[in-house]
C-alpha cells in the first residue's frame, strides 16, 4: 500500500492531498450527497485534486438529494459523474416484480440494491486503486471498529475512511463554518439518507440508521455497497 500508515493523525484536507499524491487519478470518492459526504467534496474540489467524484443515482433517490446535487456543481463548478443502472435490468425487474418488490422480501430487496446501487459501483470503480468514503464509526455497529484504511478483497483496492471518527456535530460545525450546501432532509430527522421509499425520519434517541430499511428485522442493514 502507497500510503502513510499514520494517514489516521493527519485533518481531513491533508489525508485527501496525501491520497491525491499517492493515487493521482486513480483515486475516487463516491458521494451519496449526505451532509458528511459533502465535507468531503468540499476538500476536494477546493483544493482541484485530481480525485474523481461520483454518485450513484438509483433513479429512486429524494427530490431533496437531487437539489443538493444541483447546488453542489453550481457552487463549486466541477462535475459530479453520475452512474445510473443498466436500464434493462430495471426494465425486467419492474416487469417482473413491480415497482416495489423491495418490501416484499430480503431477497427482492437485495436484488434492487444489486441492479440499482452495486453494478452501478463495479463500473464507477473500473481502473481505480484507491476508493474514498463517507463511511464514520458513529454509522452503526458493524461500523464501529472500521479502521480508515482497509483493502476491499473484492476488488483488490484500498479503501479509505477519512471521516471514519468524526462525529455529526464535528461534521455539522465544518459545513456551517464553510457553508457547504447540504440535504435540507438532515434538518427533518433525516440522519442516514438512501433512496425515498427505503429511507424514513428517525426520533430522537433511535439508531442512527433506523430510518432505512426500517421494516427489516436485522441490526446489519446494509445494501452491498460495502460489504
Ligand atoms: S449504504 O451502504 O447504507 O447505502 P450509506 O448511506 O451509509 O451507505 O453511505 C456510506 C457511504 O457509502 C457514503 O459515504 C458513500 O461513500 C457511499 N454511498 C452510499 N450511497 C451512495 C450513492 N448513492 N452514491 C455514491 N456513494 C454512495
Ligand atoms: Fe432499491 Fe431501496 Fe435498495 Fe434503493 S435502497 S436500491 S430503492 S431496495
Amino acid at each position: 500500500m502507497l500510503l502513510n500508515p499514520n494517514i489516521d493523525i493527519l485533518n481531513l484536507e491533508e489525508a485527501l492531498k496525501h491520497i491525491a499524491e499517492k493515487y493521482p487519478n486513480k483515486a475516487a470518492f463516491s458521494t451519496s450527497l449526505s451532509i458528511e459526504d459533502q465535507l468531503i467534496t468540499h476538500y476536494i474540489f477546493s483544493n482541484n485534486l485530481p480525485i474523481k467524484v461520483f454518485t450513484l443515482d438509483t433513479g429512486r433517490l429524494f427530490p431533496e438529494t437531487y437539489s443538493v446535487l444541483t447546488s453542489t456543481i453550481e457552487r463549486y463548478n466541477k462535475k459530479i459523474e453520475v452512474y445510473f443502472p443498466k436500464h434493462e435490468a430495471v426494465e425486467k425487474l419492474l416487469t417482473e416484480k413491480g415497482p416495489s418488490s423491495f418490501y416484499e422480501s430480503l431477497e427482492n430487496r437485495k436484488e434492487c440494491c444489486f441492479i440499482r446501487k452495486v453494478e452501478p459501483l463495479n463500473r464507477a470503480l473500473e481502473g481505480i486503486d484507491c476508493w474514498i468514503t463517507g463511511l464514520r464509526a458513529e454509522h452503526s455497529e458493524n461500523r464501529k471498529a472500521m479502521p480508515m484504511v482497509e483493502i476491499d478483497e473484492a476488488r483488490n483496492i484500498v479503501k479509505v475512511h477519512p471521516l471514519s471518527h468524526w462525529s455529526t456535530e464535528e461534521v455539522r460545525s465544518e459545513i456551517a463554518k464553510y457553508n457547504i450546501p447540504y440535504n435540507v432532509l438532515h434538518d427533518r430527522g433525516f440522519v442516514s439518507i438512501g433512496c425515498q421509499p427505503c429511507t424514513r425520519a428517525i426520533k430522537e434517541g433511535d439508531d442512527f440508521r433506523a430510518g432505512r430499511w426500517w421494516w427489516e428485522n436485522t441490526d446489519k442493514k446494509e445494501c452491498g455497497l460495502h460489504s
